[in-house]
């Protein structure tokens, strides 16, 4: 939702701001723009419609040596994409970049306007500048101005800003949106994520909500909006800057899902006990006296994250013997949820920065629950709100479709109920050692799995014309459909709908007809014959069956019209193995209807509003 970042230094700005923005790309890609401060010249500012690439080509040629900027790529909230609404907004002597959204801008725009000035966008942002320009007319300086207006604002920020004042800092403040100050030598950074300072820096300080930072060359001070200082301490990320590139692949998407045989291993790594009957979560920082004395666990998350809570589900319950429920952030935050101490709430989400989840925690926090977190990103919000964190080590995912972060997400759930199943005596050691060796057979057959990735790829070139299909499962298979009909639909735009499998007959099977391919997934286990039956009841209406089995599959796969096969997995290892053909197959359909898949229409990888 946004990204933003700044540099301060010797270098030339323009190039290193530009490079941060390509990482920042999968956060928007409505517009983008810098402001950089020329010596002499004051406030230069470029702004283009649309991708990166549209200001790359607007400045290619122009000689701007500036070594101070800010620039930020834009998902639209307020306004329209187009110039006018495209970041930094100049107003004065100051240019601004604002990720999140100002709740009270309307008011604030009237009272600009009263005050006789003039908008010139429809955003929310351009209010923040002219509420500072406004302040330093008055005889503030920039930083006083911001610290004011701070004041005054409602709602969600990170904000870049730079002033002709002082050609040699940028200013930065947060709440309730990422920003991440790169500390280097005799250059400082700041930005939404990691990725965009990864090439520069992996030394960071992860700025809390309510701070404001000033960067120079040679430091940063940090503190709070009212001026008390604050020392943070600075954290070095260990992703390095090869893991954030496509390495060769076309997409990130396609590299991310290859990434997964490692990814998952990385996530296992360290976390198993030498007997290899117990696991080792020592982040999680929640006792097991703690654990043994709950009561229940919700689960809360969006898209993705929440189809990996719903998976997680039925392994908790299995294994834990402990009622879950699965909760979406953005209903669970507003609905004055029954929580309170005894209760675990367990958010998953990979960014950490996922608004409707933060805001969450934070209601289940005022109310005494204990908070977990699955994450991807150490230092995120999430991690930050949290009592304990589960981190997923899946390592920066760029591809707006989550890919790597699901499966990773499973396999982290997957330990935490193997823990919380040893902790609470629902599950002897015996058991434990045949679920984690399961598990520890998993990234194999991810690898053999994507092997076959040709046969999802064919598969795409006979259906990638339909316009609607069906996923069906059972069981932890019905998530699992659900995400392989999210990836499609997301990155495809194709009409993709997921049911459980028994739910076909109460409704969705009057969409089938000999122009609908169901997806059927059909692990063995105690629902299979079930699950042929309604695969039956596909093709007794003329539907086509394309049907998600493993290798030793001789039943179903006789009787459908194609198959894409898997190795023979554990139950719970099964649905992130059950997940590669459907990424696959969304992946090369999208690919074969000439869709954009690291950005598809619409979307931004980090939903940092409500
Ligand atoms: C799916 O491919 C998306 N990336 C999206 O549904 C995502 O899972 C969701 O926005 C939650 O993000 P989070 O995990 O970062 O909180």
């Amino acid at each position: 939702m946004c990204g933003i970042v700044g540099y301060v230094g010797s270098q030339m700005a323009v190039p290193v701001l530009i490079e941060g923005l390509r990482k920042l790309e999968y956060r928007g890609y409505d517009s983008a723009g810098i402001a950089v401060l020329e010596p002499g010249n004051g406030i230069a500012v470029e702004r283009g419609e649309g991708k990166l690439a549209v200001l790359e080509a607007q400045i290619h040629g122009k000689e701007y040596i500036a070594t101070t900027g800010i620039g930020h790529t834009r998902w639209a909230t307020h306004g329209r994409p187009s110039v006018p609404n495209a970041h930094p907004h100049k107003v004065g002597r100051i240019a601004l970049v604002h990720n999140g959204i100002i709740e009270n801008y309307i008011p604030l725009r009237e009272r600009m306007i009263a005050a006789g000035r003039t908008m010139n966008s429809e955003t929310d942002t351009e209010v923040i500048a002219h509420l500072i320009d406004e302040r330093m007319q008055q005889g503030d300086n920039a930083e006083a101005a911001l610290r004011h207006v701070l004041g005054e604002v409602r709602g969600a920020y990170a904000l870049g800003l730079v002033c002709e004042d002082a050609p040699d800092v940028v200013y930065a403040a947060r709440k309730a949106c990422p920003l991440v100050v790169g500390m280097g030598e005799g250059e400082n950074f700041i930005a939404s994520d990691i990725p965009a300072i990864l090439a520069h820096t992996r030394r960071v300080i992860y700025l809390d909500d309510g701070e404001v930072a000033v960067l120079t060359a040679d430091g940063v001070t940090v503190t709070r909006v009212d001026g008390t200082p604050v020392t943070h301490p600075v954290n070095v990320v260990d992703w390095n800057p090869v893991m954030a590139e496509k390495a060769g692949f076309k997409h990130f998407m396609l590299k991310e899902i290859h990434e997964q045989p490692s990814a998952i291993s990385d996530t296992m790594m360290g976390r198993v006990t030498p007997d290899r009957d117990g696991v080792l979560l020592p982040e999680m920082e929640i006792s097991d006296d703690a654990l043994r004395a709950l009561t229940r666990i919700t689960i809360v998350a969006c898209g993705t994250s929440w189809h990996a809570g719903l998976a997680a589900k039925y392994m908790i319950e299995a294994v834990a013997r402990l009622p879950v429920e699965v909760d979406i952030a953005s209903e669970y935050r507003y609905r004055d949820p029954l929580t309170g101490p005894g209760e675990l709430i367990l958010t998953i989400t990979q960014s950490g920065e996922t608004a409707d989840t933060l805001a969450a925690m934070q209601e289940a926090r005022k109310k005494g629950a204990t908070l977990l977190t699955v994450c991807n990103v150490v230092g995120s919000s999430a991690a930050r709100a949290a009592d304990g964190v589960v981190y997923t080590h899946a390592g920066p995912e760029i591809g707006v479709a989550s890919t790597k972060a699901f499966t990773t997400q499973l396999v982290a759930l997957y330990l935490f109920a193997v823990h919380l199943g040893r902790v609470r005596g629902t599950l002897g050691a015996e058991g434990a050692r045949e679920l984690l060796d399961d598990l520890a057979r998993l990234p194999g057959q991810v690898k053999m799995a994507l092997a076959r990735e040709d046969e999802a790829e064919s598969l795409a070139k006979q259906f990638f014309r339909h316009r609607d299909f069906l996923f069906l499962g059972r069981g932890s298979m019905f998530p699992i459909a659900l995400e392989g009909a999210l990836k499609l639909k997301e990155i495809s735009y194709i009409h993709a709908e997921a049911y459980a499998a028994g739910e076909m007959k109460h409704g969705p099977i009057a969409l089938i007809d000999e122009e609908m391919p169901v997806v059927m997934l059909a692990p063995p286990g105690p629902q299979y014959e079930k699950v042929v039956a309604n695969a039956m009841e596909v093709k007794a209406r003329d539907g086509i069956v394309i049907a998600v089995v493993d290798d030793a599959d001789t039943e179903l796969s006789a009787k459908v019209d194609a198959v894409l096969r898997v190795p023979m997995a554990g139950p719970f290892a099964s649905p992130a193995l059950y997940t590669i053909p459907l990424q696959f197959l969304a992946y090369h359909i999208a690919v074969l209807r000439g869709c954009d898949v690291d950005q598809p229409r619409n979307l931004a990888k980090s939903v940092t509003v409500e």
